[in-house]
């Protein structure tokens, strides 16, 4: 695994405060996005979900998953304390049975990890998620397409991937940017992501074609009222063979 990014430890501190207390409050019109799309999601799945998360964070995304469904959950991130929050908040829940990998994404291209979460989710994945993490995934490993291509390959016929994340539209000066990046320092003390560290819309949509996805869902929205960073999600999914 490739040495994490120094912004990969302020996550930790996130999530002694709890995820949804630092990022659906900074950002509620894209965790609202998010929300809806992956309860219409779930809405398509009658058998038991096996789901992979990455950059997961902690126990937010499973709850929301475990109040509408059942089945399987593994996530992956690299915070230990969100793992632990994950593993512990969920342990007693009876609808979603989590597990949790403190580590990288990079993991997906580890020859094991395809049997270990086998034997976690008792089969292949049938849902990926990555919300929100693609822009720091890449502070440790710009391999985002290898990424796709490996969830893609992972996933069972019929299966769907979740990935949103955020932007800055091109249209956008230096200065608007900056203006939402000082924000983000100064009311959540984050390390503010580069305008350059996003991948956009319209390369991701490149990314999950090449892989094999077909986009079923696109959806587009400001983040929060007033800042000039976006986000945006597909859901994408593998073809049955
Ligand atoms: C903004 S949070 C999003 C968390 C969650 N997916 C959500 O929707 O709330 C970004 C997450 O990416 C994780 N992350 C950073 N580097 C990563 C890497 N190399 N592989 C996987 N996750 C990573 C961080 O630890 C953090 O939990």
């Amino acid at each position: 695994m490739g040495e994490l990014h120094s912004d990969a430890r302020e996550f930790d501190g996130f999530a002694r405060r709890g995820y949804e207390e630092v990022f659906n409050r900074a950002f509620p019109f894209a965790y609202a996005e998010f929300l809806d799309v992956l309860e219409t999601t779930l809405l398509q799945y009658g058998a038991p979900l096996k789901v992979i998360d990455i950059g997961c964070g902690d126990d937010w995304t499973a709850s929301q998953i475990a109040e509408r469904h059942h089945g399987h959950y593994l996530g992956i991130d690299p915070s230990v304390d969100a793992i632990s929050n994950l593993e512990e908040k969920l342990q007693s829940q009876p609808s979603l049975n989590v597990a949790g990998i403190a580590g990288s994404a990079e993991v997906l291209e580890n020859e094991d990890f395809e049997r270990i979460s086998g034997t976690l989710l008792l089969g292949k994945p049938n849902l990926f998620i990555c919300n929100a993490a693609v822009h720091q995934i890449k502070k440790s490993w710009d391999q985002i397409p290898t990424m796709v291509r490996r969830a893609f390959e992972m996933l069972s016929d019929g299966g769907k991937l979740i990935l949103g994340d955020y932007f800055y539209d091109q249209k956008l000066t230096s200065a608007e940017v900056e203006i939402t990046r000082n924000w983000i320092k100064a009311e959540y003390g984050q390390t503010p992501t580069p305008r350059e560290g996003f991948v956009d819309p319209e390369t991701m949509r490149s990314y999950l074609e090449e892989a094999g996805f077909k986009v079923e869902v696109f959806g587009k929205t400001q983040a929060r009222e007033g800042l000039t960073i976006e986000y945006y999600v597909f859901v994408a999914s593998k073809p049955q063979a």
